[in-house]
C-alpha cells in the first residue's frame, strides 16, 4: 500500500525551513571579505601606505618653500628636543608630543609654561604623521607644519617666548650659530627655526600592520580588523578620515547631525552645564572650532589607540565611545557594540613605528 506524505507535514517542513533560513545562511557580518576587494576599496579612495624609503618620502613630503636636507632635518630634531625654546627652559616640543607614546601627552588638555593649562582645554593632537595633513591645529588655522611650529613657542601657556628672544638665545650658543649658517647660509632667524623644525616633522611618519596589509600581506591584520575596515569604508568614516594619514585632509562640522530626541533629552539632563550649553561635547573649554561654527580639523587616526583621551577637549576616554559618538553624530547610523569592537580592532592596526628613514642626501 502506498503511503502518502500528508500535505500538512510537507507544509510544516517548508515553514520550518523558511524560518530557519537566517540561521542556515551565513550572517551578513560573517561574510568573508575578499582581501583584494577590501584593499582595492581602500587604495582607490586614497587610503595609502606610508613610504619606506627616503626618496619616496621626499617625493611626497618635500616643501618647495622649505626644501628638506639631511642637515636641516638633524637641526630640526635638535630644536624639537631642546628646552631652550621655552622661557623657563622646562618645555620642549616633546613635552606635549612624546614620540614613543603616540605623539601626544595622554592628558585631557595640554599643560605648558609654569603648569598653565590650555585656556580652551584643548587636547594635544599627535605630531606623528601631522605633516601629511592639509592644515594644522584643531581649527585648521595653520597651513603647514612650518607655520604651525611658531605657535607653541610663542603661546603664553606653552613655551612663552617671543621670536626675538628665541633668536637672541640661540645666537649665544656657538653650536647653533654654526649649524644655521651651514643649513640656511644665513644667521639664525625665527623663520628658520620654524623651517628646521618643520623639515624634521616631515620625517615623523609611522608604519604598521595596516600599511603591510595595504601592500599585499593578507595576514598582517585579523579577520575582525578587516570587518572593521570594511565598515569604516562602507559606512562613510573614510569620507572624512582619509588620505595617507587617515585624517587631517579637511575641516568638518561636528556634530554633523543632531536629533530632536537628543535636544529633548538635553532639556531634562541632570547636568546643569549640559542644559545651559545645549550640546554635550562643548561643555569643557568652550572651544567651538573654526569661526565658532563647530568646524574642526578632522583628526589623524594613525596611532589613535595611543592618543586617548579623545576629541578637541579630551572629553572622551575610551576609543570605543569615540567611535560610537562618530557613528551616531557623523554618519547617522549608530554602530552596535559588535561593530564598535570591529572598528576599534581596525583602528588598532593604524598603530605604527617611526620609519627612521635612512637619509641619503
Ligand atoms: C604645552 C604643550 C605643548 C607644547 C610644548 C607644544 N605643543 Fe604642539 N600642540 C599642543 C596643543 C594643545 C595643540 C593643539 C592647539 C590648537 O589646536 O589650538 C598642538 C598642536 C600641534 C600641532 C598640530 C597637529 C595637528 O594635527 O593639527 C603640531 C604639528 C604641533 N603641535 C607641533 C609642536 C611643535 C613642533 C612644538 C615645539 C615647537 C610643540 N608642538 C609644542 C600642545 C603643545
Ligand atoms: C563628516 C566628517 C566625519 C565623519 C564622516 C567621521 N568623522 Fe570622526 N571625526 C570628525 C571630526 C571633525 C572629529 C573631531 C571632533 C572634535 O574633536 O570635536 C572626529 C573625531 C574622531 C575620533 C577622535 C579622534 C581624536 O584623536 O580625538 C575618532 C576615533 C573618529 N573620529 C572616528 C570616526 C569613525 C570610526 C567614523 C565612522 C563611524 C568617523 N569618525 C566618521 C569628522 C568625521
Amino acid at each position: 500500500m502506498k503511503k502518502l506524505i500528508h500535505p500538512i507535514t510537507i507544509m510544516m517542513v517548508v515553514v520550518t525551513l523558511i524560518l530557519s533560513l537566517p540561521i542556515l545562511l551565513p550572517k551578513k557580518e560573517d561574510k568573508i571579505y575578499s582581501n583584494n576587494v577590501l584593499r582595492q576599496q581602500a587604495l582607490s579612495t586614497n587610503m595609502l601606505p606610508i613610504p619606506q624609503d627616503y626618496n619616496t618620502l621626499l617625493r611626497i613630503m618635500d616643501n618647495p618653500e622649505n626644501p628638506m636636507s639631511q642637515a636641516k632635518i638633524a637641526l630640526g630634531k635638535q630644536l624639537f628636543f631642546d628646552r631652550v625654546l621655552s622661557r623657563d627652559k622646562t618645555q620642549n616640543c616633546a613635552s606635549c608630543h612624546k614620540l614613543e607614546e603616540g605623539g601626544d601627552d595622554n592628558l585631557p588638555t595640554a599643560i605648558g609654561y609654569h603648569g598653565l593649562a590650555n585656556p580652551f582645554h584643548l587636547n594635544s593632537p599627535t605630531v606623528l604623521n601631522a605633516a601629511l595633513a592639509k592644515s594644522q591645529f584643531w581649527d585648521g588655522r595653520a597651513k603647514d607644519v612650518e607655520e604651525q611650529a611658531g605657535g607653541p613657542i610663542q603661546a603664553s601657556f606653552e613655551m612663552n617666548m617671543t621670536p626675538k628672544e628665541v633668536e637672541e638665545r640661540l645666537k649665544t650658543l656657538p653650536l647653533y650659530v654654526d649649524k644655521f649658517q651651514e643649513v640656511f647660509g644665513e644667521a639664525i632667524s625665527f623663520e628658520n627655526v620654524r623651517k628646521a623644525i618643520g623639515a624634521y616633522e616631515r620625517t615623523l611618519l609611522t608604519r604598521g600592520d595596516y600599511d603591510r596589509f595595504l601592500e599585499g600581506d593578507n595576514n598582517a591584520i585579523s579577520a575582525k580588523a578587516k570587518r572593521g575596515m570594511a565598515l569604516f569604508i562602507s559606512k562613510g568614516c573614510k569620507g572624512c578620515h582619509t588620505g595617507m594619514s587617515v585624517g587631517g585632509q579637511s575641516v568638518q562640522r561636528f556634530p554633523l547631525r543632531s536629533y530632536f530626541s537628543e535636544y529633548v533629552g538635553l532639556m531634562f539632563s541632570p547636568d546643569l552645564q549640559i542644559r545651559r550649553d545645549g550640546f554635550p561635547f562643548e561643555n569643557i573649554g568652550g572651544f567651538k572650532g573654526r569661526e565658532d561654527r563647530h568646524y574642526f580639523r578632522v583628526p589623524i587616526l594613525r596611532n589613535v589607540s595611543k592618543t586617548a583621551p579623545y576629541f578637541h577637549n579630551g572629553a572622551v576616554k575610551e576609543l570605543g565611545e569615540a567611535v560610537r559618538i562618530m557613528s551616531k553624530y557623523q554618519i547617522g547610523n549608530e554602530f552596535t557594540p559588535k561593530q564598535i569592537e570591529e572598528v576599534v580592532a581596525f583602528l588598532e592596526t593604524l598603530d605604527g613605528e617611526l620609519v627612521g628613514y635612512t637619509i641619503e642626501d
